[in-house]
């Protein structure tokens, strides 16, 4: 059985009162589409065709790597028509209808729902809920069969007391859609080309409806309104902490973490409070953040501390590290085990060899460090001249006196020692002294001006 996605994303999302089309609004980091695309594409399916409409180029442009059919709906008639729109580009025996503004379907879930649709039978997602209101109602006979979709603004007072809804969502044989999309007629209250009348002919021409009903009632959660995407940022949020206590991390608090992206842990690991993982972030066994960390595209390896509000961003940190507090490291940065980083040090391109250390207020770019040199306070490599970059390499066992200006490129030797203060504007050799500043003079009898009265 070959299978079809079709994704609606024509909606004009009034209610975000955004410039960005609704379905690129981001729950973790990535447009809700993208989740949808996402969720559809662990099924393997043949093909994926999203209807787009108002905006639709950015979504085009948003979703330009993923190889997907663009089907425009030029004018919104209605969830029926939007369907119409895709069909020249579905060819496989089945089609399954997702939504780009229902973001957290759960691939489980559409497996095993479309796993139910055939030649002769529809799956229809439904699901029972306390305040129906607004929704489309499941229409069943005494029997129990579905015999119908009404719509909240067609329901009669006894449809409208059915709580149970229509979530969109719809796994249909191509052969049947491509027969009864032309005959829909949009003679209803909102004059819309219904997709939930398709039901009612299926019944008609003798086709099964098999409903079924997602583990989680997130799972089919629309977005319409910010509102609504801040709650289901923070469901998304919590099923990801939920998983990772259950792998192994502590999380001290679950309401004040948030994954942006995947994340790979080993185990016994410890996130602190508002830690905001983005991108591929990989943690080794026992790594500790601590409070207030936004780690980006990073791999952290085993028994690596990273202290309080410490920002990382494409960097490789080996094992037992120590990182932070208020350290930045930006993207190229590479510590080898036992490397040390303390506070208000910024790196960039930056590697430090095992066990190198620089422990406050350093500026490190385009540098090399070798294994076990000392970086001391107020070290800045002077890498950028307003156009070009150059490089800084420091061999092993040096030591930098503080507040030293490494002006590159510079070559400092192994076992190098630089004095403090110095402007580096030559290479020093290994083992030597490198002192660049002016002698000091001491004046004696020295009379401080004074205060007139
Ligand atoms: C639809 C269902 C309703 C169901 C509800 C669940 C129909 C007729 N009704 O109602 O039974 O309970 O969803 O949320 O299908 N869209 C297009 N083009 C269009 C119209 C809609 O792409 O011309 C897209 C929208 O972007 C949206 C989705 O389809 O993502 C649903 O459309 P919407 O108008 O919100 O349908 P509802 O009235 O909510
Ligand atoms: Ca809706």
């Amino acid at each position: 059985m070959t299978l079809a996605t079709v994704i609606l994303a024509a909606g004009k999302g009034t209610r975000m009162k955004s410039a960005l089309p609704k379905v690129l609004h981001p729950i973790a980091g990535k447009p809700m589409v993208s989740h949808v695309v996402d969720a559809a594409r662990a099924l393997a399916p043949q093909s994926i065709t999203v209807v787009y409409g108002h905006g639709g180029e950015h979504v085009r442009e948003a979703l330009s790597a993923q190889s997907l059919n663009w089907a425009l709906q030029a004018e919104q008639l209605g969830t029926g028509h939007a369907v119409a729109q895709a069909m020249p580009f579905v060819s496989e025996d089945v089609v399954l209808i997702l939504y780009g503004d229902v973001p957290l379907i759960r691939p489980d879930t559409l497996r095993e729902f479309v796993a139910r649709a055939n030649a002769d039978t529809i799956a229809l997602m439904t699901l029972n809920m306390d305040n129906p209101t607004g929704y489309g109602r499941i229409i069943r006979d005494a029997d129990g069969q579905v015999q119908r979709i009404v719509e909240q603004k067609d329901a009669n007072d006894a449809e409208l007391a059915v709580d149970e809804i229509n979530t969109g969502i719809l796994a249909c044989p191509r052969a049947f859609l491509a027969e009864v999309l032309p005959k829909l007629k949009s003679n209803n209250a909102q004059g819309e080309y219904y997709l939930t009348d398709v039901i009612g002919m299926a019944v008609q021409a003798g086709l099964t409806i098999d409903t079924m009903q997602p583990a989680h009632g997130w799972e089919v959660d629309g977005v319409n309104d910010r509102v609504q995407l801040a709650r289901l940022e923070r469901i998304y949020q919590r099923v990801q902490a939920e998983a990772l206590m259950r792998a192994g991390v502590t999380v001290l608090d679950p309401t004040r973490l948030d994954v942006r992206g995947t994340l790979q842990c080993g185990t016994d690991i410890v996130l602190d409070i508002n830690t905001v993982l983005i991108g591929e972030v990989t943690l080794g066994d026992r790594v500790s953040i601590g409070p207030n960390c936004v780690i980006r595209n990073a791999r952290i390896a085993a028994d690596t501390v990273i202290e309080a509000n410490s920002v990382i961003d494409g960097a490789v940190i080996g094992a037992s590290c120590h990182v932070g507090p208020f350290a930045r490291l930006r993207p190229g940065t590479q510590l080898a085990d036992h490397a040390r980083i303390g506070n208000f040090v910024e790196t960039k391109n930056a590697r430090l060899g095992e066990g190198a250390k620089a422990n406050h207020l350093s500026y490190l770019g385009d540098a090399e460090i070798g294994a076990h040199s000392n970086i001391g306070a107020g070290t800045i490599t002077c890498n950028y001249d307003g156009v070009n970059k150059s490089k800084t390499v420091i061999g092993d066992n040096a030591f930098i006196g503080s507040n030293s200006a490494l002006v590159a490129p510079v070559n400092i030797g192994a076992g190098a020692t630089v004095g403090a203060g110095s402007v580096i504007t030559a290479d020093v050799p290994d083992a030597h002294l490198g002192v660049g500043r002016s002698k000091q003079r001491n004046i004696a009898g020295w009379q401080r001006p004074k205060k007139k009265d």
